[in-house]
């Protein structure tokens, strides 16, 4: 029974946790992260090539998101598994995944499935990658979209494009991604390609199964100058916040790529039946740092107390609210699902404190009107986490990465008790009464 101090959610309000292929099945070895991993870039030498041994132990996991009663759950599907080769189809793969979605399907879960979270086909990197714009180029993709989409029609309604371009594209900027390139001009050019991968993958899914729902996941970077007074701190941030927000929003309500200015890309405009919005950190940014982007651990309650343990990432909690406006302000004709949100740490309390807050900016931004379906924590279990290997663990469920042992974490029973009670129930919200951790600016 519902208490009056419980913060309620709207009825059919999905509960879920995401993933993404390479990070967790294992043996995802004919993508270009694999390549990069194997050039010693990942801390401590890790590799995905074990991950969570998701491909072999997806029942065991599910029946996990069913004790977190989730009602809902966000996986990608790996279009290297699935075309090994150009044009050639691993049918057993395939089926695999069918498997996948028809076991979630059986403990009623609702699936939103990824077409293209971060990782690409070796033989399509060769052929030019996000670089090479060719209609038979990209042709691959829509061939790769409209297998997905025929095989799971009926199955699958809701489809997320592309997982966060503007992160894509940080693999052409920082060179600490995939594929490792430090060079601001393929950064635009790559960024501008995996905008047009999304109309594809849009409107090819729209013409197999008109009923589906297909939205990109864009997650929104919440910066600030790192020294308010500074102008130049000022205007460096306002260009991080146009490459990290303003370019991919005005491509997609305009259909203007990056740096175009009188031709358009009419095919991008209003594709999107939803809009899929990812929130972590906020980041405070000036020219003058070593890192440009300074560290949480100079926030002083967060960095003091050693909160911020594992990316050194700053939890912002009102700042997930600014991000779900921003993103509303753009989008507010379709509805909103929070398609990833979470905390690197090895505290797990802090976790806790972190989800309640965001769950409550949340529902104030549903209050307010706010079309806002799901949230889907990041992550069901602790994962690979890409150039930071597995150190950072964002899971719900600890994963003991030698004997692949699952347990429940604390914050898990948390997320499986709001997730039940559609709520964020009283009793919880006692134990966290207030933020302990604001950024100063
Ligand atoms: C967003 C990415 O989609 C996901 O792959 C990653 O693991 C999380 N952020 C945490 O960094």
């Amino acid at each position: 029974m519902a208490q009056k101090e419980d913060i309620v959610f709207p009825k059919g309000f999905l509960w879920g946790t995401a993933t993404a292929a390479h990070q967790i099945e294992g043996g995802t070895t004919n993508n270009n992260w694999w390549l990069f991993e194997k050039e010693g870039t990942i801390k401590n030498n890790d590799s995905a090539l074990v991950a969570c041994d998701h491909w072999n132990r997806f029942k065991q996991d599910f029946d996990l998101l069913k004790k977190l009663n989730c009602n809902a759950y966000r996986m990608s599907i790996e279009w290297s598994r699935i075309f090994p080769q150009p044009g050639t189809l691993d049918k057993k793969a395939l089926d695999h995944y069918v498997t996948m979605i028809n076991e979630l399907l059986k403990r009623k879960i609702t699936p939103f499935v990824t077409l293209f979270h971060f990782t690409l086909p070796i033989w399509w990197c060769n052929e030019g990658g996000l670089l090479n714009r060719d209609k038979e180029h990209l042709e691959h993709f829509k061939q790769f979209c409209d297998v997905v989409a025929k095989t799971l029609k009926g199955k699958v309604k809701f489809y997320n494009t592309i997982n966060e371009p503007s992160i894509v594209m940080l693999g052409y900027i920082t060179g600490t991604s995939a594929p490792g390139q430090k060079n601001m001009l393929k950064a635009i050019k790559a960024l501008g390609t995996t905008m047009l991968m999304h109309a594809i993958a849009y409107h090819t899914i729209k013409s197999v199964d008109p009923d589906a729902k297909v939205g990109i996941v864009h997650n929104v970077q919440i910066t600030k100058p790192y020294n308010p007074n500074s102008i130049m701190d000022k205007l460096f941030t306002a260009f991080a916040d146009y490459c990290f927000n303003g370019a991919i929003i005005r491509s997609l309500k305009k259909g203007k790529l990056p740096l175009q200015i009188f031709s358009s890309h009419r095919e991008l405009i209003n594709t999107n039946d939803f809009i899929g919005v990812n929130f972590y950190n906020f980041i405070r940014l000036s020219l003058r740092l070593k890192d440009l982007a300074v560290p949480a651990t100079d926030n002083p309650v967060c960095g003091k107390k050693g909160l911020c343990v594992s990316l050194g990432w700053e939890p912002y909690p009102e700042g997930f609210y600014l991000a779900i406006k921003l993103m509303h302000n753009a989008f507010s004709h379709i509805p909103m699902y929070i398609t990833e949100n979470g905390i690197g740490t090895n505290d797990d309390s802090w976790r806790q404190r972190v989800l309640i807050d965001h769950l409550k900016m949340l529902h104030k931004a549903i209050t307010e009107g706010v079309d806002i379906r799901g949230y889907f924590y990041w992550s069901i279990i602790d994962n690979f986490e890409w150039e930071h290997g597995y150190e950072p663990r964002f899971g719900l469920v600890h994963v003991d990465f030698k004997t692949q042992k699952r347990t429940i974490k604390h914050s898990g029973m948390v997320y499986a008790q709001i997730a039940k009670s559609n709520a964020l129930p009283a009793t919880i919200l006692k134990k966290f009464p207030e933020e302990i951790y604001k950024p100063q600016f």
